[in-house]
């Protein structure tokens, strides 16, 4: 069956000059994929896929020009090309079918008809496309029912799903992340594929399975994503450091708490008040150490000292692996090196100058650190939570103290003690300081402004005062 899609009105007048360039080059072209999936839910879009039936980039070198486009990208072997109208990305592909060898990380690129590369894209809300033509324009075609699929909020392939996973593994990675980013379930026959083809996640670059990881977190609840990666068991070939997280264990009557299930949580808590990318890995490795330093201690339970320091080790390796920049890594050995330090500062007898230390070692991520450490708070028993969480009001408001007398101790008078001296007509002695705190007193108490002559003038005012008492 088909529908009449009405597009966001400000793709309008560029779909309907491509659709007036086909039909003027004789070479059908369709809006496809993720922009007709995109415009049915009502998303905003910036980037606009279409498919050619015929030479793809030769039709967007035609467009480009026509369309004064900018940003060209042309890939000849791939058979597609993009550049930039406005502040959308066009990218244009021939009419494909790419078949990946048992062992190979490259694709073979086919041509074929608008039907096959329907058949062949990954996920049926993804296999929409829609007319351009005058007579048609925004009429879709739907063979795979896409959008009823959309309707009842389900992620499902076109084909056979062990066929749409093994031509590309990635696949397996993206319908996880499309399940984050859309809040859609995955059809049980197609998760039931994602696991028996997990091991071909090993012929994928790096770099696109870490891209798709991060596009997870970067979803308002990245836990559906990695709960579906953990349960088909795709962690395991990616990142097994948190597969080890799962799992509980009973000894006595003590049993500790699922780190993988608390680890998902303050994740999701922190992705409600951050879209720090960064603060969100870390957030997913904070306890990454937790499962080597488990230990059963008798009439204590269970313990894990250290485990922010073994988590630390761990996670150079790690970042290497997946590929993650410098920063990543940085950022997030320093959050997992600290995050126990706040909940230790609970307490009346705590100084200042352990106060200090946090604000110093942690620098700027002081903030950052704070959300985390609230987000780590993931008690089952409400008034737990709520006692802790006073604890970290406690806390931050001790950290501001803190900083308040630093600044005040780093607070001077405006007028020295050689000025002082000279116009009051002192020696060096005990006045000279008596001067200074009654200045640097008028000024924090707002009496005068912290500048020179008024500091000036004040000192004259207080003179007799000072001298004689
Ligand atoms: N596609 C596919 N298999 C892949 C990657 C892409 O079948 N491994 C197809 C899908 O039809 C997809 C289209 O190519 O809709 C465009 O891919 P991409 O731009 O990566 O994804 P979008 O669906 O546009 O979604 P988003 O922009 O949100 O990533």
């Amino acid at each position: 069956m088909r529908t009449k899609l009405h597009p966001q009105s400000d793709t309008d007048g560029l779909l309907t000059q491509i659709g007036e360039l086909s039909e003027s080059t004789d070479m059908p072209v369709y809006a496809v994929g993720g922009f007709v999936r995109d415009c049915l839910l009502n998303h905003p879009v910036d980037e606009i896929d279409f498919v050619v039936i015929g030479d793809g980039p030769q039709f967007a070198s035609n467009a480009c020009k026509a369309m004064k486009g900018h940003g060209w990208v042309v890939y000849k072997k791939f058979g597609t090309a993009s550049f930039m109208v406005d502040n959308f990305r066009l990218e244009f592909v021939t009419a494909r079918k790419e078949i990946y060898q048992a062992d190979s990380r490259n694709p073979e690129v086919l041509s074929t008809d608008l039907a096959e590369d329907l058949s062949r894209r990954d996920f049926t809300v993804n296999t929409m496309a829609m007319h351009l033509d005058t007579k048609h324009f925004g009429l879709i075609i739907d063979p795979f029912k896409g959008k009823k699929d959309i309707k009842k909020k389900l992620i499902r392939t076109p084909l056979d799903p062990v066929q749409t996973f093994s031509e590309d593994p990635l696949r397996i990675m993206r319908a996880a992340r499309f399940a984050s980013q859309l809040q859609f379930e995955i059809h049980p026959d197609a998760l039931q594929a994602m696991q028996m083809e997990r091991e071909r996640l090993k012929i994928v670059s790096q770099e696109r399975i870490t891209a798709e990881l991060l596009k997870i977190l970067s979803h308002p609840r990245p836990s559906i994503g990695l709960r579906i990666l953990q349960k088909t068991q795709v962690f395991e070939i990616i990142f097994p450091e948190i597969s080890a997280l799962v799992g509980i264990e009973q000894r006595d009557t003590y049993h500790h708490k699922d780190v993988f299930e608390h680890t998902m949580k303050v994740l999701d808590n922190v992705a409600a008040v951050s879209d720090n990318l960064l603060l969100r890995f870390s957030a997913l490795v904070h306890d990454i150490g937790k499962p080597r330093v488990k230990r059963f201690v008798d009439d204590i339970g269970w313990t894990f000292h250290g485990h922010e320091v073994t988590g630390v080790r761990m996670l150079k390796p790690i970042a290497q692996k997946l590929k993650l920049s410098n920063e990543y890594q940085k950022y997030s050995r320093e959050m997992t090196r600290l995050h126990m330090r706040p909940i230790q500062l609970i307490g009346e007898d705590v100084t200042d100058s352990a106060i200090r230390r946090l604000i110093v070692d942690s620098g700027d991520k002081l903030e950052d650190l704070m959300t985390l450490c609230r987000a780590d708070i993931t008690s089952g028993n409400p008034n737990r939570v709520k006692r802790h969480l006073t604890n970290f009001d406690y806390v931050a408001k001790r950290i501001e103290e803190v900083e308040e007398k630093d600044r005040m101790r780093a607070f001077q008078s405006p007028v020295r003690g050689d000025e002082i001296m000279k116009a009051m007509e002192i020696q060096p002695g005990p006045y000279v300081g008596i001067f200074k705190r009654r200045i640097e007193e008028a000024i924090l108490e707002g009496i005068i402004p912290n500048e020179h002559d008024a500091a000036f003038n004040f000192l004259h005012q207080i003179k007799e005062d000072v001298l004689s008492e």
